[in-house]
């Protein structure tokens, strides 16, 4: 008998996989270096701003009552769980804004999917800078910190079988 089969709402549910794909895309479209500039990958800001987009929405849904109580709300296990997604959800917003700040001190047009959005700072020559740097390293860590993520929600299913991806399941 699963003892934490609450589920997350449907629309809660349709945006945690709905980010899970735009951040995977988003990596897999990334590009460093002068590359960015001659030839700015479009796709990669798209995607990139995807994930900035669904967060509000999901973070309005979460306060509003979106997300159930956790199965078990103490122990190591639930502290990890709460430190664990607090970073996801920060680096779900500081990855994109660091990268539409990147892609603004390199010059490169911002595109949303055909949609153009002005630049945040003034474009500068040569390197883009620290803020730049975190983006590149704070990209592959969100990836990083997913997979645990989801190494995590496996282990809960299959060793504990507390019914932890029927919360988040799309059926
Ligand atoms: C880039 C990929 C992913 C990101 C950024 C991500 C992010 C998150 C975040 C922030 C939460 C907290 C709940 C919320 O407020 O929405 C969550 C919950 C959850 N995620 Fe993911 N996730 C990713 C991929 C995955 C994958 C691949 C799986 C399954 C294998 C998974 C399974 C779950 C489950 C089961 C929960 C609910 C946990 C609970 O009941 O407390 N996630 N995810
Ligand atoms: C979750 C979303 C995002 C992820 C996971 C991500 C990931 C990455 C990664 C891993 C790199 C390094 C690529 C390399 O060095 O080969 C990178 C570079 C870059 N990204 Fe993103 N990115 C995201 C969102 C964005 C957004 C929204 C924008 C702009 C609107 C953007 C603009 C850039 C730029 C301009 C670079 C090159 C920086 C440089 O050369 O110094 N990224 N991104």
């Amino acid at each position: 008998m699963p003892s934490n089969s609450i589920r997350y709402s449907k629309s809660m549910i349709v945006i945690h996989w709905l980010t899970a794909l735009a951040v995977v895309g988003a990596w897999l479209t990334a590009e460093g270096g002068r590359h960015v500039v001659q030839n700015p990958p479009l796709l990669h800001f798209s995607l990139g701003l995807a994930v900035l987009a669904l967060v509000v929405p999901r973070l309005i849904l979460s306060l509003a009552g979106g997300a159930p109580a956790m199965a078990a709300p103490h122990g190591w296990l639930a502290t990890g769980a709460k430190v664990g997604h607090g970073l996801l959800y920060l680096l779900l917003i500081a990855v994109p804004i660091t990268g539409w700040y990147a892609a603004s001190r390199l010059g490169a047009p911002i595109s949303f999917f055909g949609l153009h959005l002005p630049a945040i700072t003034a474009p500068v020559q040569g390197r883009p800078g620290v803020i730049a740097e975190f983006h590149e390293n704070a990209g592959t860590f969100i990836l990083i910190l997913a997979g645990m993520h989801a190494l995590m929600a496996i282990w809960h299913q299959f060793v504990l079988h507390d019914g932890t991806l029927q919360r988040m399941s799309p059926r």
